[in-house]
C-alpha cells in the first residue's frame, strides 16, 4: 500500500474520505506534469498580521506536500514557479529572503528527496542567483541526477519570454554556423531548446489565490495544457485541493485541436 495512504490510514477519520478521492483518481490517468504557479503567500501573511516572508515559509512546507503526494500518485514531473525574472522588484528584505527559500528547503528535505527517489532540475537565468542559491540548487541536482522517480522542477529567476528570445538566438546562431537547417526545424525540436528541454508539455496548470493570468509562465509549453484555478492561497493549499485539481482534470475531454 502506498506509504502516504498508511500514513492518512493513522490520521483523523476525514482522511478517509481524502484516501478514497485518492484511489479514485489513481484508478484513472494521471497527469504526468503538472506545473503550479503558488500564489498568495504575501496575503496569507498579512490575513495574519505577519511578515510577508512568513508566507513564503509556509509556501515551503506546501511544496514538500505536494512533492511527496505528487511522486506517490505516479506524476512524472512537477514544475513549480518559484521566482520569476520580475520577483527582483520586490523589497531586497524579501528577495533574499526568497534566494535562501531554496537552501532551506534542500537542507531540511534533501535527503528524503533522495530516499524518495525524488530528481531535482531547475529552469531560469542561473547567471543572476547568488552563488549560496546556484550551489544549494546545484548539490541537490547533482544528488539527485540518477533518481528516475518524480521530476521536481524548480523555475528560479524564470521567465518565459526571456526563455523563447534565448531559444531563438540559439538557433539563430546554429543556423548561422550551419550546424542547423532551418528546413529541419520543428515544433518539437524548437521545445527541446527550451529551459524545459526534453519534459513532456505540462497537462496540467495549477495556480492558487484568485488570479487568472499567466505571468509570463511557460507561453510555449502550456499550448495546449489544462487550467484549473482556486482562490486558495498557497500556504493554505492542502492535498485535497491536488486531487480535486487532478480529478477535474481528469473529466475534461482533451481534443488537442482535434473533434
Ligand atoms: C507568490 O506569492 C509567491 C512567490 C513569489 C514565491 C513562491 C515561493 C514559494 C511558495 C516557496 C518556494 C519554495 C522553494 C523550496 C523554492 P506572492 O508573494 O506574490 O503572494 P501575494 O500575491 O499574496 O502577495
Amino acid at each position: 500500500m502506498l506509504n502516504f495512504l498508511k500514513k492518512f490510514r493513522k490520521a483523523k477519520e476525514s482522511s478517509v474520505e481524502l484516501i478514497d478521492k485518492i484511489k479514485e483518481i489513481k484508478s484513472r490517468e494521471v497527469p504526468e506534469h503538472i506545473a503550479i504557479i503558488m500564489d498568495g503567500n504575501g496575503r496569507w501573511a498579512n490575513k495574519r498580521a505577519l511578515p510577508r516572508i512568513a508566507g513564503h515559509h509556509e509556501g515551503m512546507k506546501v511544496v514538500r506536500k505536494m512533492t511527496k503526494l505528487s511522486n506517490e500518485l505516479g506524476v512524472k514531473a512537477l514544475t513549480l514557479y518559484a521566482f520569476s525574472t520580475e520577483n527582483w522588484k520586490r523589497p531586497k528584505l524579501e528577495v533574499d529572503y526568497l534566494m535562501k527559500l531554496p537552501e532551506e528547503f534542500l537542507e531540511t528535505f534533501l535527503p528524503e528527496l533522495i530516499q524518495e527517489n525524488v530528481q531535482v532540475r531547475i529552469m531560469g537565468d542561473k547567471t543572476r542567483l547568488p552563488d549560496h542559491t546556484l550551489q544549494a540548487v546545484e548539490q541537490a541536482i547533482q544528488k539527485t541526477k540518477q533518481n528516475d522517480g518524480l521530476v521536481l522542477n524548480f523555475a528560479l529567476n524564470y521567465g518565459s519570454r526571456a526563455e523563447i528570445m534565448e531559444a531563438v538566438k540559439t538557433v539563430a546562431a546554429e543556423i548561422e554556423e550551419g550546424s542547423l537547417k532551418s528546413s529541419a526545424l520543428d515544433e518539437d525540436m524548437f521545445s527541446k531548446f527550451l529551459m524545459s528541454g526534453s519534459l513532456k508539455d505540462p497537462d496540467l496548470l495549477i495556480r492558487t489565490s484568485g488570479e487568472i493570468r499567466l505571468s509570463n509562465f511557460m507561453l510555449w509549453q502550456l499550448a495546449y495544457t489544462e487550467f484549473w484555478f482556486t482562490d486558495v492561497l498557497w500556504p493554505d493549499f492542502k492535498e485535497e485541493h491536488l486531487v480535486q485539481a487532478i480529478a477535474e482534470y481528469q473529466h475534461r475531454g482533451r481534443r488537442f485541436g482535434g473533434i
